[in-house]
């Protein structure tokens, strides 16, 4: 993406707190995304990245904070209203329905005639190179078509933002490579502006205009993957995110020079 300051401000998140019958799951976390940014939220398990992702959709209630979409406060609005679409780590689909019905399913909620509905769930999965697995059930699907049927579903409702929690972490490392780049370039394509949830060092440096670091219910640092590089802003970064990221690094040289 061009330079980050001349974009404008999509989501704005201000002093967002959550717990869980007193335990603290998320504590007075602020930051923007802007219009057509690729985020990654990197953290370890338990550091309150679903939670922050279940809220910003409006599954779930902040404890306190606001939320605040092209400059609006969508704090207690319902999910209907948010113009936001998210992608999971299990892919949620229908198993009794065919791919086609999964993908039309959304379409037809939003009152759109059967065949418009038909014609645009076709045309999304024309693009996901899915077409041929239209009368499939998502049973009779490897764990990469399935999440392409879920992206497709997500995407053909056209929203503004799309948040993925976690969507790659059970596909084998092929197939997590080749869907990387095919999310970036429907980013491209449609102009949305990414969330992605990941606690792998690696994709969130391969895949991010800028990276959201959290640990233990915090924000620790947001920033470019160069700037991160440079100047982490504490031990953690150093250690658990750039450390791990140098030893993987060095295993592939090692690998690549044999
Ligand atoms: N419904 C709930 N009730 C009580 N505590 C919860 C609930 N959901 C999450 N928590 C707690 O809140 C904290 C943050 O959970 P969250 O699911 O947001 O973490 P996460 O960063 O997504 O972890 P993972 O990488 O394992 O998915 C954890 O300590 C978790 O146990
Ligand atoms: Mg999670």
């Amino acid at each position: 993406m061009d330079t980050l300051k001349d974009k404008k401000t999509k989501l704005r998140i201000t002093d967002l707190s959550k717990n869980y019958d007193g335990k603290c799951a998320l504590e007075h976390v602020s930051f923007d995304v802007f219009q057509g940014e690729f985020l990654s939220i990197l953290g370890p398990s338990g550091c309150g990245k679903t939670t922050l992702l279940r809220i910003l959709i409006g599954l779930l209630e902040a404890s306190s904070g606001t939320v605040a979409l092209n400059g609006k406060d969508i704090t207690n609005a319902p999910p209907a209203e948010r113009s936001m679409g998210i992608v999971f780590q299990n892919y949620a689909l229908f198993e009794n329905m065919t791919v086609l019905g999964n993908v039309e399913y959304a379409l037809k909620i939003r009152k759109e005639t059967r065949a418009t509905a038909r014609q645009k769930a076709k045309e999304m999965l024309a693009l996901l190179g899915m077409s041929e697995y239209e009368n499939k059930k998502p049973g009779d699907l490897s764990g990469g078509q399935q999440q392409r049927v879920a992206i497709a579903r997500t995407l053909v409702l056209h929203p503004e933002i799309i948040l993925f929690d976690e969507p790659m972490s059970a596909l084998d490392v092929d197939t997590r490579i080749t869907l990387r780049r095919e999310i970036k370039s429907l980013q491209a394509q449609f102009d949305t502006t990414m969330i992605y949830i990941t606690h792998d060092q690696e994709e969130a440096f391969a895949m991010a205009d800028r990276i959201m670091i959290m640990n233990n219910a915090h924000l620790v640092q947001i920033d470019t993957p160069d700037a991160i590089v440079e100047h982490p802003a504490d031990d953690y970064v150093r250690r658990f995110v750039l450390e791990n990221l140098q030893a993987k690094a060095d295993s592939i040289r090692r690998f690549v020079r044999g």
